[in-house]
Protein backbone atom coordinates (compact mmCIF):
# COMPACT_ATOMS: atom_id res chain seq x y z
CA UNK A 1 0.00 0.00 0.00
CA UNK A 2 1.33 3.57 -0.91
CA UNK A 3 -1.00 5.00 1.94
CA UNK A 4 -3.26 4.40 4.01
CA UNK A 5 -7.21 4.38 3.00
CA UNK A 6 -8.87 8.26 3.31
CA UNK A 7 -12.30 8.53 2.24
CA UNK A 8 -14.23 10.71 -0.25
CA UNK A 9 -18.14 11.19 -0.55
CA UNK A 10 -20.35 10.38 2.07
CA UNK A 11 -24.21 9.43 0.57
CA UNK A 12 -27.17 9.20 2.67
CA UNK A 13 -25.89 5.80 3.44
CA UNK A 14 -22.63 5.06 2.12
CA UNK A 15 -18.87 6.47 1.10
CA UNK A 16 -16.21 5.61 -0.87
CA UNK A 17 -12.74 4.44 0.71
CA UNK A 18 -10.09 4.91 -1.71
CA UNK A 19 -6.04 3.71 -1.58
CA UNK A 20 -3.60 2.81 -3.73
CA UNK A 21 -0.83 0.40 -4.00
CA UNK A 22 2.70 -0.48 -5.87
CA UNK A 23 1.15 -3.45 -7.80
CA UNK A 24 -2.30 -4.24 -9.47
CA UNK A 25 -2.08 -7.13 -6.50
CA UNK A 26 -5.58 -9.22 -5.23
CA UNK A 27 -7.57 -9.51 -2.92
CA UNK A 28 -8.88 -5.71 -1.79
CA UNK A 29 -11.51 -5.25 0.33
CA UNK A 30 -12.99 -2.69 2.73
CA UNK A 31 -14.37 -4.68 5.87
CA UNK A 32 -16.95 -2.72 7.73
CA UNK A 33 -18.63 -3.44 10.91
CA UNK A 34 -18.14 -3.49 14.82
CA UNK A 35 -16.45 -6.99 14.67
CA UNK A 36 -13.76 -5.86 12.28
CA UNK A 37 -11.43 -3.80 15.07
CA UNK A 38 -11.10 -7.07 16.92
CA UNK A 39 -10.61 -9.44 14.14
CA UNK A 40 -6.85 -10.76 13.78
CA UNK A 41 -5.01 -9.76 10.77
CA UNK A 42 -5.29 -13.83 9.56
CA UNK A 43 -8.92 -13.33 10.08
CA UNK A 44 -8.96 -10.37 8.12
CA UNK A 45 -7.19 -11.77 5.22
CA UNK A 46 -9.91 -14.83 5.50
CA UNK A 47 -12.84 -12.39 5.42
CA UNK A 48 -11.67 -9.89 2.48
CA UNK A 49 -11.15 -13.68 0.40
CA UNK A 50 -13.01 -16.04 1.49
CA UNK A 51 -16.57 -17.09 -0.30
CA UNK A 52 -18.78 -15.38 2.47
CA UNK A 53 -19.72 -11.74 2.07
CA UNK A 54 -20.06 -10.88 5.58
CA UNK A 55 -20.19 -12.62 9.15
CA UNK A 56 -21.08 -11.65 12.58
CA UNK A 57 -20.04 -8.41 12.86
CA UNK A 58 -18.44 -7.57 9.64
CA UNK A 59 -19.38 -7.02 5.91
CA UNK A 60 -16.89 -7.03 2.69
CA UNK A 61 -16.77 -4.53 0.28
CA UNK A 62 -14.21 -5.41 -2.96
CA UNK A 63 -12.39 -2.67 -4.19
CA UNK A 64 -12.23 -1.88 -7.49
CA UNK A 65 -8.82 -1.35 -9.25
CA UNK A 66 -7.46 0.88 -11.80
CA UNK A 67 -4.01 2.10 -12.59
CA UNK A 68 -3.50 5.82 -12.88
CA UNK A 69 -2.77 7.04 -16.03
CA UNK A 70 -0.29 9.84 -15.54
CA UNK A 71 1.83 9.12 -12.20
CA UNK A 72 5.90 10.04 -13.29
CA UNK A 73 9.08 10.28 -11.27
CA UNK A 74 12.25 11.82 -12.71
CA UNK A 75 15.38 13.36 -11.47
CA UNK A 76 13.85 15.93 -8.89
CA UNK A 77 12.01 12.42 -7.15
CA UNK A 78 13.25 11.61 -3.73
CA UNK A 79 12.20 8.27 -4.30
CA UNK A 80 12.63 5.31 -1.66
CA UNK A 81 15.38 3.18 -3.15
CA UNK A 82 15.90 4.28 -6.42
CA UNK A 83 16.64 7.45 -8.68
CA UNK A 84 15.16 8.51 -11.78
CA UNK A 85 17.51 10.50 -14.54
CA UNK A 86 14.87 10.89 -16.71
CA UNK A 87 10.74 11.42 -16.76
CA UNK A 88 9.61 7.58 -16.28
CA UNK A 89 6.35 6.46 -15.60
CA UNK A 90 5.56 5.24 -11.95
CA UNK A 91 2.81 2.01 -12.02
CA UNK A 92 0.09 3.37 -9.12
CA UNK A 93 -2.76 1.15 -8.56
CA UNK A 94 -5.92 3.12 -7.09
CA UNK A 95 -8.40 0.59 -4.94
CA UNK A 96 -11.61 2.19 -4.76
CA UNK A 97 -14.43 0.32 -2.61
CA UNK A 98 -17.72 2.00 -2.46
CA UNK A 99 -19.54 1.06 0.88
CA UNK A 100 -22.92 1.29 1.43
CA UNK A 101 -25.87 -0.14 3.71
CA UNK A 102 -24.23 2.01 6.29
CA UNK A 103 -25.94 3.08 9.45
CA UNK A 104 -26.24 6.69 10.74
CA UNK A 105 -23.22 7.55 12.89
CA UNK A 106 -19.48 5.77 13.00
CA UNK A 107 -19.07 2.62 12.05
CA UNK A 108 -15.62 0.66 12.49
CA UNK A 109 -13.66 -0.42 9.08
CA UNK A 110 -10.55 -1.55 8.04
CA UNK A 111 -8.82 -2.12 4.71
CA UNK A 112 -7.17 -5.60 3.62
CA UNK A 113 -5.14 -5.27 0.19
CA UNK A 114 -2.91 -7.70 -1.26
CA UNK A 115 -2.90 -9.83 2.46
CA UNK A 116 -2.05 -5.96 3.85
CA UNK A 117 -4.33 -5.74 7.10
CA UNK A 118 -4.77 -1.64 8.06
CA UNK A 119 -5.50 -0.59 11.71
CA UNK A 120 -9.05 0.02 12.36
CA UNK A 121 -10.39 3.24 11.12
CA UNK A 122 -13.91 4.94 11.28
CA UNK A 123 -16.70 5.59 8.48
CA UNK A 124 -19.97 7.32 8.54
CA UNK A 125 -22.49 8.21 6.29
CA UNK A 126 -23.44 11.47 5.40
CA UNK A 127 -24.57 13.46 7.88
CA UNK A 128 -28.61 14.45 7.37
CA UNK A 129 -29.50 18.08 6.56
CA UNK A 130 -30.42 19.38 10.06
CA UNK A 131 -27.13 17.64 11.47
CA UNK A 132 -24.75 20.24 12.84
CA UNK A 133 -20.71 19.36 11.61
CA UNK A 134 -17.21 20.07 12.16
CA UNK A 135 -14.99 20.83 9.16
CA UNK A 136 -11.21 21.48 9.16
CA UNK A 137 -10.53 24.24 6.26
CA UNK A 138 -6.97 24.31 5.09
CA UNK A 139 -5.26 24.62 1.50
CA UNK A 140 -1.84 24.97 0.11
CA UNK A 141 -0.06 21.94 1.78
CA UNK A 142 2.48 21.45 -1.06
CA UNK A 143 4.76 19.39 1.13
CA UNK A 144 5.62 22.42 2.67
CA UNK A 145 7.40 22.10 5.86
CA UNK A 146 4.98 23.39 8.51
CA UNK A 147 2.41 21.26 7.42
CA UNK A 148 3.25 17.87 9.48
CA UNK A 149 2.94 19.83 12.78
CA UNK A 150 0.65 21.53 11.53
CA UNK A 151 -1.86 18.39 10.78
CA UNK A 152 -0.75 17.10 13.90
CA UNK A 153 -1.91 20.02 16.35
CA UNK A 154 -5.36 20.43 14.00
CA UNK A 155 -5.71 16.46 14.89
CA UNK A 156 -4.97 16.96 19.14
CA UNK A 157 -7.67 20.14 18.90
CA UNK A 158 -10.04 19.02 16.91
CA UNK A 159 -9.88 15.08 16.77
CA UNK A 160 -9.36 12.72 13.90
CA UNK A 161 -13.15 12.44 13.21
CA UNK A 162 -14.35 15.53 11.35
CA UNK A 163 -17.13 15.27 8.76
CA UNK A 164 -15.22 16.47 6.57
CA UNK A 165 -12.00 18.77 5.50
CA UNK A 166 -12.22 21.15 2.91
CA UNK A 167 -8.98 21.50 1.29
CA UNK A 168 -9.37 24.85 -0.82
CA UNK A 169 -6.52 23.54 -3.57
CA UNK A 170 -2.67 22.81 -4.05
CA UNK A 171 -2.06 19.77 -1.92
CA UNK A 172 0.96 19.15 -3.61
CA UNK A 173 3.37 20.58 -6.20
CA UNK A 174 3.57 18.88 -9.24
CA UNK A 175 0.60 16.28 -9.78
CA UNK A 176 1.90 14.04 -11.59
CA UNK A 177 4.89 13.20 -9.22
CA UNK A 178 3.86 9.76 -7.33
CA UNK A 179 6.16 10.60 -4.47
CA UNK A 180 4.57 14.07 -3.70
CA UNK A 181 1.44 12.28 -2.90
CA UNK A 182 3.24 9.17 -1.42
CA UNK A 183 6.38 8.15 -0.45
CA UNK A 184 8.92 10.81 -1.16
CA UNK A 185 11.87 10.49 1.39
CA UNK A 186 12.28 14.26 1.11
CA UNK A 187 9.66 15.31 2.78
CA UNK A 188 6.48 14.19 4.10
CA UNK A 189 4.17 13.42 1.50
CA UNK A 190 0.84 14.34 0.84
CA UNK A 191 -1.28 11.49 2.26
CA UNK A 192 1.81 10.28 5.46
CA UNK A 193 1.33 14.34 6.34
CA UNK A 194 -2.31 14.13 7.33
CA UNK A 195 -1.66 12.56 10.97
CA UNK A 196 -4.96 10.01 10.51
CA UNK A 197 -7.04 12.46 9.73
CA UNK A 198 -7.98 11.09 6.38
CA UNK A 199 -8.75 7.87 7.64
CA UNK A 200 -11.56 9.01 9.69
CA UNK A 201 -12.94 12.06 7.39
CA UNK A 202 -13.42 12.52 4.10
CA UNK A 203 -11.79 15.45 2.47
CA UNK A 204 -13.66 17.59 0.16
CA UNK A 205 -11.14 19.20 -2.05
CA UNK A 206 -11.08 21.72 -4.97
CA UNK A 207 -8.30 21.85 -7.93
CA UNK A 208 -5.79 24.59 -7.49
CA UNK A 209 -2.90 25.76 -9.69
CA UNK A 210 -0.71 22.75 -8.38
CA UNK A 211 -3.19 20.02 -9.21
CA UNK A 212 -3.22 20.74 -13.06
CA UNK A 213 -0.21 19.51 -15.25
CA UNK A 214 1.33 21.41 -18.32
CA UNK A 215 2.12 19.68 -21.79
CA UNK A 216 3.36 16.56 -21.62
CA UNK A 217 7.11 15.40 -22.66
CA UNK A 218 9.23 12.50 -22.58
CA UNK A 219 12.24 14.75 -21.83
CA UNK A 220 11.27 17.60 -19.59
CA UNK A 221 11.52 17.56 -16.25
CA UNK A 222 8.21 17.14 -14.63
CA UNK A 223 8.31 20.64 -13.07
CA UNK A 224 9.40 22.10 -16.45
CA UNK A 225 6.04 20.26 -17.67
CA UNK A 226 4.40 21.30 -14.52
CA UNK A 227 5.25 25.20 -15.84
CA UNK A 228 4.55 24.26 -18.98
CA UNK A 229 0.14 24.76 -19.86
CA UNK A 230 -1.14 26.64 -22.69
CA UNK A 231 -4.63 27.52 -23.11
CA UNK A 232 -6.57 24.42 -24.13
CA UNK A 233 -2.99 22.33 -23.55
CA UNK A 234 -3.14 21.23 -19.35
CA UNK A 235 -4.61 18.69 -17.72
CA UNK A 236 -5.79 17.65 -14.61
CA UNK A 237 -6.34 14.10 -15.00
CA UNK A 238 -4.31 12.77 -11.88
CA UNK A 239 -5.88 14.93 -9.36
CA UNK A 240 -9.26 13.52 -11.17
CA UNK A 241 -8.40 9.95 -10.53
CA UNK A 242 -7.06 10.51 -7.52
CA UNK A 243 -10.55 12.39 -6.39
CA UNK A 244 -13.22 11.19 -8.34
CA UNK A 245 -15.55 12.34 -6.29
CA UNK A 246 -17.70 14.35 -5.11
CA UNK A 247 -18.20 15.50 -8.92
CA UNK A 248 -21.59 17.08 -10.46
CA UNK A 249 -23.04 15.73 -14.01
CA UNK A 250 -21.72 19.35 -15.69
CA UNK A 251 -18.71 20.03 -14.13
CA UNK A 252 -17.37 16.20 -13.00
CA UNK A 253 -14.47 16.37 -10.01
CA UNK A 254 -13.85 19.72 -11.46
CA UNK A 255 -16.77 21.93 -10.01
CA UNK A 256 -19.24 20.09 -7.45
CA UNK A 257 -21.87 20.99 -4.57
CA UNK A 258 -22.71 19.00 -1.32
CA UNK A 259 -24.46 19.05 2.00
CA UNK A 260 -22.19 18.02 4.42
CA UNK A 261 -24.98 17.91 7.63
CA UNK A 262 -26.27 21.80 8.38
CA UNK A 263 -23.63 22.79 5.97
CA UNK A 264 -23.80 23.20 1.65
CA UNK A 265 -20.64 23.57 0.19
CA UNK A 266 -20.19 24.52 -3.14
CA UNK A 267 -16.96 24.15 -4.94
CA UNK A 268 -15.54 25.86 -7.90
CA UNK A 269 -12.65 25.51 -10.38
CA UNK A 270 -10.99 28.89 -10.24
CA UNK A 271 -7.45 28.52 -10.73
CA UNK A 272 -4.79 30.51 -13.24
CA UNK A 273 -1.92 29.44 -14.28
CA UNK A 274 0.94 30.77 -11.82
CA UNK A 275 4.06 32.75 -14.11
CA UNK A 276 6.97 34.68 -12.87
CA UNK A 277 6.33 38.77 -11.79
CA UNK A 278 9.53 39.76 -13.48
CA UNK A 279 9.49 42.03 -16.13
CA UNK A 280 11.87 40.04 -18.40
CA UNK A 281 11.54 36.31 -19.93
CA UNK A 282 8.31 34.72 -19.71
CA UNK A 283 6.22 35.49 -17.26
CA UNK A 284 2.86 37.03 -15.53
CA UNK A 285 3.72 40.27 -17.79
CA UNK A 286 5.22 39.53 -21.16
CA UNK A 287 6.43 36.92 -23.36
CA UNK A 288 10.19 36.24 -23.55
CA UNK A 289 11.82 38.64 -26.34
CA UNK A 290 12.90 35.56 -28.03
CA UNK A 291 9.93 33.67 -28.29
CA UNK A 292 7.70 35.96 -29.26
CA UNK A 293 7.80 34.80 -33.50
CA UNK A 294 7.43 31.13 -31.44
CA UNK A 295 3.73 30.99 -30.27
CA UNK A 296 4.58 27.23 -29.30
CA UNK A 297 6.83 28.51 -26.78
CA UNK A 298 4.14 31.29 -25.52
CA UNK A 299 3.39 31.06 -22.07
CA UNK A 300 0.09 33.26 -23.07
CA UNK A 301 1.01 35.15 -19.61
CA UNK A 302 -1.26 33.96 -16.45
CA UNK A 303 -3.99 32.53 -18.61
CA UNK A 304 -7.64 30.56 -16.25
CA UNK A 305 -7.69 27.49 -16.92
CA UNK A 306 -11.56 27.03 -17.05
CA UNK A 307 -13.31 30.07 -17.11
CA UNK A 308 -15.68 30.81 -14.73
CA UNK A 309 -17.07 34.74 -15.64
CA UNK A 310 -20.80 35.30 -16.96
CA UNK A 311 -22.06 33.07 -19.69
CA UNK A 312 -19.74 30.38 -18.86
CA UNK A 313 -20.51 26.73 -18.16
CA UNK A 314 -19.57 26.64 -14.56
CA UNK A 315 -21.14 30.19 -14.25
CA UNK A 316 -24.56 28.98 -15.46
CA UNK A 317 -24.16 26.11 -13.61
CA UNK A 318 -23.13 28.46 -10.23
CA UNK A 319 -26.20 29.89 -10.98
CA UNK A 320 -28.42 26.82 -10.56
CA UNK A 321 -26.82 25.50 -7.66
CA UNK A 322 -27.34 28.94 -5.85
CA UNK A 323 -31.15 28.63 -6.60
CA UNK A 324 -31.66 25.15 -6.03
CA UNK A 325 -33.62 24.97 -2.70
CA UNK A 326 -31.30 22.18 -0.78
CA UNK A 327 -28.65 25.13 -0.57
CA UNK A 328 -30.60 28.22 -0.32
CA UNK A 329 -32.63 26.21 2.70
CA UNK A 330 -29.24 24.93 4.14
CA UNK A 331 -28.27 26.56 7.71
CA UNK A 332 -24.68 27.76 6.34
CA UNK A 333 -23.86 28.15 2.69
CA UNK A 334 -19.65 27.86 1.72
CA UNK A 335 -18.36 28.39 -1.62
CA UNK A 336 -14.83 27.17 -2.27
CA UNK A 337 -12.20 28.23 -4.58
CA UNK A 338 -8.81 28.30 -4.84
CA UNK A 339 -8.28 31.83 -6.17
CA UNK A 340 -8.32 34.88 -3.46
CA UNK A 341 -9.45 37.73 -5.13
CA UNK A 342 -10.22 39.33 -1.85
CA UNK A 343 -6.87 38.86 0.17
CA UNK A 344 -3.52 40.71 1.48
CA UNK A 345 -1.24 38.22 -0.13
CA UNK A 346 1.00 37.98 -3.33
CA UNK A 347 -1.17 36.53 -5.61
CA UNK A 348 -4.47 38.34 -5.55
CA UNK A 349 -2.86 40.58 -7.69
CA UNK A 350 -2.67 40.65 -10.79
CA UNK A 351 -6.45 40.40 -11.07
CA UNK A 352 -8.27 37.40 -12.32
CA UNK A 353 -8.86 37.82 -15.72
CA UNK A 354 -7.92 36.88 -19.14
CA UNK A 355 -4.63 38.48 -19.98
CA UNK A 356 -5.46 41.37 -22.27
CA UNK A 357 -2.07 40.70 -25.08
CA UNK A 358 -0.89 44.05 -26.25
CA UNK A 359 2.25 44.04 -29.10
CA UNK A 360 4.50 46.99 -28.84
CA UNK A 361 7.00 47.02 -31.81
CA UNK A 362 8.61 43.38 -31.00
CA UNK A 363 7.43 42.77 -26.95
CA UNK A 364 4.13 40.43 -26.42
CA UNK A 365 2.95 42.32 -23.22
CA UNK A 366 -0.15 41.29 -20.77
CA UNK A 367 -2.64 43.37 -19.03
CA UNK A 368 -5.10 42.39 -16.13
CA UNK A 369 -7.70 45.15 -15.68
CA UNK A 370 -9.12 45.22 -12.11
CA UNK A 371 -12.72 45.89 -13.40
CA UNK A 372 -13.09 42.50 -15.77
CA UNK A 373 -11.85 40.54 -11.98
CA UNK A 374 -14.38 37.43 -13.17
CA UNK A 375 -14.27 37.02 -9.05
CA UNK A 376 -15.26 40.40 -7.88
CA UNK A 377 -17.05 41.26 -11.04
CA UNK A 378 -19.35 38.31 -11.71
CA UNK A 379 -19.22 35.90 -8.80
CA UNK A 380 -19.15 37.90 -6.01
CA UNK A 381 -22.77 39.86 -7.14
CA UNK A 382 -24.07 36.47 -6.70
CA UNK A 383 -22.81 34.91 -3.21
CA UNK A 384 -23.93 38.11 -2.00
CA UNK A 385 -27.38 37.85 -3.77
CA UNK A 386 -27.47 34.46 -2.83
CA UNK A 387 -26.54 35.34 1.14
CA UNK A 388 -23.79 32.68 1.15
CA UNK A 389 -22.02 32.79 4.81
CA UNK A 390 -18.47 32.00 3.74
CA UNK A 391 -16.27 31.80 0.79
CA UNK A 392 -12.85 29.70 1.56
CA UNK A 393 -10.01 30.64 -0.72
CA UNK A 394 -6.49 29.48 -0.88
CA UNK A 395 -3.38 30.10 -2.95
CA UNK A 396 -1.42 33.24 -1.34
CA UNK A 397 -0.10 30.96 1.94
CA UNK A 398 -1.78 33.79 4.14
CA UNK A 399 -4.59 33.82 6.91
CA UNK A 400 -6.48 37.26 6.51
CA UNK A 401 -10.13 37.19 6.22
CA UNK A 402 -12.81 39.73 5.52
CA UNK A 403 -16.37 40.45 5.48
CA UNK A 404 -18.52 42.36 2.31
CA UNK A 405 -21.15 45.06 2.46
CA UNK A 406 -23.86 42.05 2.02
CA UNK A 407 -22.11 40.28 5.01
CA UNK A 408 -20.19 37.39 3.09
CA UNK A 409 -17.23 36.41 4.89
CA UNK A 410 -14.43 35.71 3.06
CA UNK A 411 -11.61 33.49 4.35
CA UNK A 412 -8.26 32.10 3.37
CA UNK A 413 -6.01 29.88 5.87
CA UNK A 414 -3.55 28.60 3.83
CA UNK A 415 -0.41 29.64 6.31
CA UNK A 416 -0.43 26.28 6.70
CA UNK A 417 3.40 25.08 5.50
CA UNK A 418 5.10 28.50 4.82
CA UNK A 419 4.09 32.18 3.89
CA UNK A 420 4.37 34.42 1.04
CA UNK A 421 4.13 37.23 2.95
CA UNK A 422 1.05 40.09 3.73
CA UNK A 423 1.10 42.96 1.83
CA UNK A 424 -0.67 45.68 3.90
CA UNK A 425 0.13 49.48 5.89
CA UNK A 426 0.39 47.27 8.81
CA UNK A 427 2.95 44.83 7.61
CA UNK A 428 4.52 47.76 5.52
CA UNK A 429 5.15 45.57 2.62
CA UNK A 430 4.58 45.88 -1.03
CA UNK A 431 3.69 43.71 -3.87
CA UNK A 432 6.01 45.46 -6.06
CA UNK A 433 3.92 44.93 -9.21
CA UNK A 434 4.04 47.57 -12.70
CA UNK A 435 2.67 50.61 -11.87
CA UNK A 436 -1.13 50.66 -11.81
CA UNK A 437 -1.47 47.54 -9.56
CA UNK A 438 -2.38 47.31 -6.28
CA UNK A 439 0.38 47.38 -4.27
CA UNK A 440 -0.78 46.92 -0.56
CA UNK A 441 -3.98 45.50 0.83
CA UNK A 442 -7.08 44.09 -0.65
CA UNK A 443 -7.18 44.59 -4.49
CA UNK A 444 -11.29 44.03 -4.25
CA UNK A 445 -10.97 47.31 -1.21
CA UNK A 446 -12.39 45.52 1.44
CA UNK A 447 -10.37 46.31 5.06
CA UNK A 448 -8.90 43.00 6.72
CA UNK A 449 -10.28 42.25 10.11
CA UNK A 450 -8.05 42.02 13.30
CA UNK A 451 -8.22 38.30 14.85
CA UNK A 452 -10.72 38.65 17.63
CA UNK A 453 -8.98 36.66 20.17
CA UNK A 454 -4.74 37.40 20.39
CA UNK A 455 -4.09 38.94 16.65
CA UNK A 456 -0.44 38.59 16.09
CA UNK A 457 1.31 42.12 16.80
CA UNK A 458 3.58 44.37 14.70
CA UNK A 459 7.17 45.66 16.02
CA UNK A 460 5.31 48.51 17.57
CA UNK A 461 2.69 46.24 19.23
CA UNK A 462 0.21 46.64 16.34
CA UNK A 463 -2.81 44.27 15.99
CA UNK A 464 -1.84 42.04 12.75
CA UNK A 465 -4.99 41.75 10.37
CA UNK A 466 -3.33 38.69 9.14
CA UNK A 467 -0.42 36.04 9.70
CA UNK A 468 2.21 35.67 7.46
CA UNK A 469 4.88 33.43 8.99
CA UNK A 470 6.94 30.66 8.39
CA UNK A 471 7.67 29.72 12.15
CA UNK A 472 3.88 29.99 12.94
CA UNK A 473 1.30 27.43 11.18
CA UNK A 474 -2.48 28.27 10.77
CA UNK A 475 -5.95 25.86 10.71
CA UNK A 476 -9.46 26.66 11.10
CA UNK A 477 -12.60 24.69 11.92
CA UNK A 478 -16.05 25.40 11.06
CA UNK A 479 -18.48 24.28 13.68
CA UNK A 480 -21.92 24.53 12.63
CA UNK A 481 -23.09 23.87 15.89
CA UNK A 482 -21.77 26.96 17.72
CA UNK A 483 -22.50 28.71 13.98
CA UNK A 484 -18.68 29.84 13.92
CA UNK A 485 -15.25 29.38 12.27
CA UNK A 486 -12.14 29.72 14.79
CA UNK A 487 -8.57 30.14 13.96
CA UNK A 488 -5.89 28.79 15.66
CA UNK A 489 -1.96 29.26 15.79
CA UNK A 490 0.85 27.09 16.57
CA UNK A 491 4.71 27.92 16.73
CA UNK A 492 6.64 25.37 15.08
CA UNK A 493 9.55 26.71 16.19
CA UNK A 494 8.82 26.16 20.28
CA UNK A 495 8.68 22.79 20.92
CA UNK A 496 6.74 23.70 24.13
CA UNK A 497 4.31 25.98 22.17
CA UNK A 498 0.61 25.81 22.82
CA UNK A 499 -1.74 25.82 20.50
CA UNK A 500 -3.47 29.30 20.37
CA UNK A 501 -7.09 30.18 19.44
CA UNK A 502 -6.61 33.36 18.15
CA UNK A 503 -9.80 34.06 15.92
CA UNK A 504 -13.29 33.34 16.21
CA UNK A 505 -16.36 34.65 14.05
CA UNK A 506 -20.24 33.85 13.83
CA UNK A 507 -20.97 32.81 10.36
CA UNK A 508 -24.51 34.12 10.61
FE1 LIG B 1 -2.06 28.17 -5.67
Amino acid sequence: MLCEPYLLDPRPDGVHVVWHTERPGSGHAVLVGPGVPAMSDDAAVRAATGEAGEGDGWRRFAATTAPLSRTREDSESSAPGRTYTAPTRRPVYRQLAVVDGLAPGRTPYRVVSDGIVTAAYSLAPAAPADQPVRLLLTSDHQLKPMVPANLAKAAETAGVALDGVLMAGDMVNVPDRATEWFDSTAETPFFASFAGILQHSPIYPAIGNHEVMGRWSQTATLDEQFNDPQPGAWDITTYEELFPAPASAAGGPRWWSRAIGDVHVICLFATHIWRSPQLVGRGKFQEALEDVDDPDRWGYGQFIFEPVGRGSPQYQWLVGELAAPEFRSARYRVVMFHHPSHGLGHHSVPPFTDPVRVREGKEIRYEYPLADDYILRDIEPLLSDARVHLVLNGHSHVWNRFRNAAGVHWLETSNVGNSYGAYDVTSGAERRYPEGYVQQGDPGGLAPIVPTVAPLTGPDGTPLPFVASNEVTVFSVLDSAAGVVRSYRYDTSDPDAEVILFDEFSLA
